[in-house]
């Protein structure tokens, strides 16, 4: 089951309710949330005061992609307000597998996220206990940048390691994922989908999420 994940980073934010409630209606699957701390990366967004009001009118699933230092001081905040995966860079501390063992504890799913320069061995020792890896492709910290290629091999690789390892963990794909480089991204083999300038810029939303599916089915398969 593949899945699209509207990122509410480029939401209007004096209206999220309504942009919410919008991109439900038009078939999104997940709704990622980006947490920026100013340090990981250079730019601030929101905690968990924000994800909770966002869980009160949300049906969706939350995915919540933590660009913070120090994860472990906020996970459980995080998890109280109602975050369903809990996303962390696997470069923003020093214990990832105490890390994803903290998030499995405070009752969200576990999922660890590389930098477009970090490699796929950094994965070796943790891919067991994740539900998902999230691959970016931009460097975190901003809406609106440019698909970085090399991804592509990165997903096809994981998703090799993943079926060889015979585990169940999802592929998510952030940054730069808009009606042109969807396709490569589902040829690649990614299973969730990340998107926020590229639905959220679109005039609309349902028509834009549409086109991705059909976009991921005729390359899909894999
Ligand atoms: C980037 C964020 C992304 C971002 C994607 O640091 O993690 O989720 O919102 O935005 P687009 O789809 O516009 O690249
Ligand atoms: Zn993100």
């Amino acid at each position: 089951m593949k899945m699209i994940a509207p990122s509410l980073l480029s939401a209007d934010f004096t209206k999220l309710g309504e942009e919410i409630d919008r991109i439900q209606r038009a078939g999104a699957d997940l709704i990622h949330v980006d947490v920026m701390d100013g340090h990981f990366v250079p730019n601030i967004t929101f905690g968990p005061p924000v994800v909770r009001s966002i869980k009160r009118v949300a049906d969706l699933p939350l995915d919540v992609h933590l660009m913070i230092e120090n994860p472990d001081a906020y996970i459980p905040a995080f998890a109280e307000a109602g975050s369903d995966y809990i996303t962390v860079h696997s470069e923003a501390g020093i214990h990832l597998n105490r890390t994803l063992q903290l998030i499995k504890e405070c009752g969200a799913h576990p999922s660890v996220c590389l930098n477009p320069s970090s490699p796929l061995s950094h994965l070796e020792y943790v891919l067991e206990y994740v539900d998902m890896v999230l691959l970016m492709s931009v460097n975190p910290g901003f809406g609106g940048q440019r698909f970085i290629p090399n991804v592509l091999q990165k997903i096809e690789r994981l998703k090799q390691t993943i079926s060889d390892k015979g585990l169940n963990v999802l592929v998510e794909v952030d940054g730069g994922v808009d009606l042109g480089t969807i396709g490569s991204v589902a040829r690649a083999g990614a299973d969730v989908f990340v998107s926020g300038s590229g639905i959220f810029n679109s005039r609309n939303y349902a028509e834009t999420i549409r086109s991705m599916k059909v976009i991921i089915e005729s390359e899909g398969g894999r």
